[in-house]
């Protein structure tokens, strides 16, 4: 049964109402009409030593037992036995549309049957008639744009393109960040659990992360969500962000201290929301002032929008529009292919013919496959109104995880996210903020999937529950997840969690 109570929200003040939990009913998923077909594949067991022995070993599944997945639907994955799950997580923020959507399956294998190749050495309808969609979605000058396969292939021709158009070598980007796996990305990428001991690339900065509930300075009203961060005040005049100011202090000691006097910059690289770094959003105003300076500097502004893009963030179509920006070069990937491997980098034409320079080439970038997969996302955003879905059941999540917070204001430290772009933060003090531990994290983690729901981890210390499902999932699904999530901590706090050994991790 569901009670419901009325209580004061300490972050805004405003009488809201919360559905409580009754701490006795069993979580029950939402019904699926869909039948999924009856796996007959290779064993578990045989898949499992495969893949531990000829698989690269830095790329460990999640849980104690992987989870060997069989089909996928909308919101819904099936495993090999035919037990369902709610995909929360979407394959790392990446199915945005829905696993498998007709409308992407019948563009892809209609494709498939007419052109499946060219390359950029012939010109093929399939992309122009993506490109034409996709800068459609942009601010008007961004009107170029460069396919590729992945977010990381997307980061590093935009660290060229910024390089070759200013003259300048050097890229800031903020810690915590991150973008990508390849050499120029991972040099960018500013996280302990993300760098190998060799000698990094020449040519990076990184600044201080305006990280308003973890970082040293962050109140009540600097950040864009349905929630704000709880434990310190904000005394800031409306529009004036003393958080903000300090941390673009930090970024100001970059042409301080770090580059040559008068020095230029080639680009500022920033997530739009932090998305491996856990869901972590800047004080408002943050991007704006950073994005003044880099220009007064004469370098060139990255909006990395591989998980903010598409629509996630519910309130736009883009996640740098929430901070009132315009970059000048945009990079994606994930979302924009529904799993699909695609990126595209989209700028200016005047930074875009600075790679004439040179040749380059890429063998699969564009490909009409990808081009006629890009354009179904487009379309089915649109007709399903997946960007408002992401408002409305984002906003009512966030809203619902608050009221979790309440529940258990000793182990989840903050809530925080826009649209179906939500982190969950966990804690073992709420004074100090100390993260929870990863034996009791990691427990909770298989705790929540072994009642129906996937979620992701991640931020620094892999205490921040991720949740970026595909767009398409309902109240209802939002509902569940709140409910196992509260039954996971109930379990978690009667344990002893004293010298517990656990011995996996994965970051992501
Ligand atoms: C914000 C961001 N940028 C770039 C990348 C790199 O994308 P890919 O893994 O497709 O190379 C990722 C991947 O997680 C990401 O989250």
């Amino acid at each position: 049964m569901i009670a419901r109570r009325i209580f004061i929200d300490w972050r805004t003040s405003q009488w809201i109402h919360i559905r409580r939990l009754s701490s006795s009913r069993i979580p029950e998923m939402p019904a699926c009409d869909h039948q999924p077909s009856v796996y007959h594949g290779e064993s578990y067991d045989v898949v499992k030593k495969v893949i531990s022995s000829h698989v690269a070993p830095c790329q460990v599944p999640f849980y104690k037992k992987p989870l060997m997945m069989y089909e996928g639907y909308g919101q819904w994955l099936w495993d090999h036995e035919g037990k369902r799950y709610l995909d929360m997580f979407a394959g790392v923020a990446t199915v945005s549309i829905g696993h498998c959507h007709p409308k992407v399956v019948s563009a892809a294998s209609h494709q498939m049957r007419c052109l499946g190749h060219t390359t950029p050495i012939y010109m093929q309808p399939r992309l122009h008639e993506y490109v034409t969609k996709l800068v459609e979605k942009l601010p008007k000058d961004l009107s170029v744009v460069y396919l590729v396969n992945s977010g990381s292939e997307a980061t590093e021709l935009a660290f060229l393109m910024a390089r070759l158009h200013t003259g300048a070598y050097d890229i800031i980007s903020l810690k915590n960040s991150y973008h990508g796996g390849s050499q120029a990305a991972a040099a960018s990428t500013a996280m302990s659990t993300w760098r190998y001991p060799v000698p990094p690339p020449a040519g990076y900065i990184h600044v201080t992360n305006p990280d308003v509930y973890r970082g040293p300075w962050g109140g009540s009203r600097c950040r864009d969500s349905p929630l704000a961060p709880g434990q310190r005040k904000c005394e800031c005049d409306d529009g004036n962000c003393a958080a903000s100011d300090k941390y673009l202090e930090k970024l100001e000691d970059i042409f301080r201290f770090s580059l040559p006097n008068n020095g230029r910059v080639a680009a500022f690289i920033a997530e739009s929301i932090q998305g491996i770094g856990g869901t972590v959003q800047y004080p408002r105003t943050y991007l704006r002032k950073a994005y003044d300076l880099i220009h007064h500097h004469g370098g060139i502004c990255i909006a990395d929008e591989v998980q903010t893009g598409f629509g996630r963030t519910g309130g736009n179509f883009w996640g740098f529009e929430g901070h009132g920006v315009q970059p000048d070069i945009v990079t994606m990937g994930k979302g924009i292919g529904n799993g699909f491997p695609m990126g595209a980098v989209v700028t200016k034409p005047e930074i875009a013919s600075s790679l004439k320079k040179a040749l380059h080439f890429n063998t699969f970038g564009g490909n009409p496959v990808a081009c006629a997969i890009g354009s179904a996302v487009l379309n089915v955003i649109a007709e399903e109104k997946l960007q408002e879905n992401a408002l409305q059941v984002g906003t009512y999540l966030i809203e619902r995880l608050g009221a979790l917070q309440l529940d258990h204001p000793s182990i989840i430290g903050d809530v925080r996210g826009k649209g179906l772009m939500i982190g969950v933060e966990l804690i073992c003090n709420p004074e100090t903020r100390k993260p929870l531990p990863v034996p009791q994290m990691l427990n909770l983690f298989e705790d929540i999937k072994d009642m129906g729901v996937l979620v992701g981890k991640g931020g620094l210390y892999a205490n921040v529950l991720r949740i970026k499902p595909p767009m398409c999932i309902t109240k209802a699904d939002a509902d569940f997840t709140v409910e196992v999530i509260n039954r996971a901590i109930k379990k978690s706090k009667l344990q002893n969690w004293q010298n517990k050994e656990y011995v996996f991790c994965n970051g992501i």
